[in-house]
């Protein structure tokens, strides 16, 4: 074929997908919701709601176990929704993912079924700074025992990792694991799982990547990563809540011991001793989130239409719009690197008041942020703080909502003015907004103290 091919990208149009999500049909405090929460969960379009109530209406029964018509007719929807998935992550093989209850259990899953039975003493499992405790706290568990040990690449200065710290590792311990999100939920820190991959790769290790802030809002392709493990959920990516899905390299996933045991992954069972069922069945065990995950294929059906390049490049300039605008505003602390280097993930701290005010005031306002350690404590502690502020955007999201962001944000501020103010020190990943530097008498924010969920 002559010529370049040029592919233009659609670009997406949040108000008109707007009117496909029910929820922002309503007002909160007598105005128009402003979601800005998506990284916590996302909300769910009709599309979705509409393929739930229809399976369950028509098509609804156990699967895998009957030979009658309804139960064959739900099994057919349950393994689409995997061949879905399959293909959303570019997975070679649909029997390479593994159905589960979210992120966080598949990620328990690898580090139970795999860390316990291959990790010991004299091994070393490297996470890094910016974990979800998800992906923090089962190696830290599975670490303690099996007496193998933990080890963080850290953060830099701009919330990234630091990977020249890599070198000494292997110096300390046989690398046997590394874990990693691909995005980070509490600074939106998009990072470089390719070049960790190989890197564990060439120590031996699996890579396990949390792509629970991934998967929702860019394209994914497993193999190009050159990871093992890839977690995902699907409530965070317009999906119902209580599924999610594991992917592993199959020659991995048939190597390990199941994670949960019972009904349906098992091939025989006798008084003496049970064998176990194939992959991915081996780790089904029990009745599945059956509607769940039809409701799940559906999802990636609709984040297919709206398109995912389409979905990254609305929320990057979502990220850009609202960090410059921050950026202008008088007594905020911004964590996190630069625009073109993360996601749509804006974390913040207010002077003088503590972020759980800050997300009080803006509900008033109609606008939902989350406020608290966002499951990153370790991170909190290198941040130097307890809690931040953090407003998480989605395809829904439309630009308006953060200017009601930045003015609820304004009124919080000018409720505060007259407190005395407390310098503190500059720890990692925290930029003052220009508006702030340059009122050079004024006092930077004080470190949030209050306990915090
Ligand atoms: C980066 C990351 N990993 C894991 C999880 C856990 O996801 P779930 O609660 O759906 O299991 C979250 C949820 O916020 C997350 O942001």
């Amino acid at each position: 074929m002559g010529g370049v091919a040029v592919t233009t990208q659609a670009k997406l149009d949040a108000p008109r997908l707007r009117a496909d999500f029910p929820i922002f049909e309503q007002q909160i405090h007598g105005k128009p919701l402003a979601y800005l929460d998506s990284a916590v969960s996302t909300h769910k379009p009709r599309q979705v709601l509409d393929k739930l109530r229809t399976f369950y209406e028509t098509s609804y029964a156990n699967v895998h176990r009957g030979v009658y018509t309804l139960s064959e007719r739900a099994t057919a929807e349950y393994e689409g929704a995997r061949e879905k998935l399959a293909r959303f992550i570019n997975a070679p093989s649909a029997r390479e993912v593994v159905f589960v209850r979210g992120a966080t259990e598949g990620l328990n899953l690898v580090a139970y079924a795999w860390g316990l039975v291959n990790l010991g003493p004299g091994d070393l499992v490297v996470v890094t700074e910016l974990e979800h405790h998800s992906n923090f706290v089962p190696w830290q568990y599975i670490a303690k025992r099996t007496g193998a040990e933990l080890r963080m690449i850290p953060l830099d200065d701009s919330g990234e990792l630091d990977l020249g710290e890599l070198d000494s590792i292997p110096r300390e311990g046989n690398v046997k694991v590394v874990a990693n999100n691909l995005v980070s939920n509490a600074l939106g820190t998009i990072n470089p799982i390719e070049k960790l991959s190989a890197w564990a790769h060439a120590q031996g290790a699996i890579m396990v990547v949390d792509g629970a802030q991934a998967a929702p809002h860019r394209a994914i392709d497993v193999q190009a990563l050159g990871c093992d493990f890839f977690a995902f959920s699907a409530h965070k990516m317009c999906g119902p809540t209580s599924v999610g899905a594991l992917w592993g390299r199959r020659e991995l996933l048939q190597s390990m011991e199941p994670f949960n045991l019972g009904g349906h992954m098992i091939r025989k069972v006798t008084f003496e001793e049970t064998t176990w069922g194939e992959v991915p069945a081996k780790f089904e065990a029990g009745t599945q989130p059956i509607a769940e995950a039809v409701g799940f294929g559906a999802a990636v059906d609709y984040l297919n239409d709206v398109g995912v390049d389409a979905i990254e490049q609305h929320e990057h300039e979502l990220a850009a719009y609202s960090l410059g605008k921050m950026a202008e505003s008088p007594g905020i602390t911004l964590y996190g690197p630069p625009a073109d280097r993360r996601a749509g993930i804006v974390s913040f701290n207010l002077d003088e008041i503590h972020p759980h005010d800050v997300a009080q005031i803006l509900d008033m306002e109609g606008v939902a942020i989350r406020a608290g350690h966002h499951c990153c404590q370790p991170l909190m502690a290198k941040l130097g703080v307890a809690a931040t502020n953090r407003a998480s955007f989605y395809l829904y999201t439309i630009p308006e909502e953060i200017d009601r962001l930045v003015e609820g944000l304004h009124k919080g501020t000018r409720a505060a003015t007259g407190c005395s103010r407390t310098p503190t020190r500059r720890p990692t990943g925290r930029t003052r907004s220009a508006a702030t530097r340059s009122r050079s008498s004024s006092p930077s924010a004080r470190t949030a103290t209050r306990s915090t969920r």
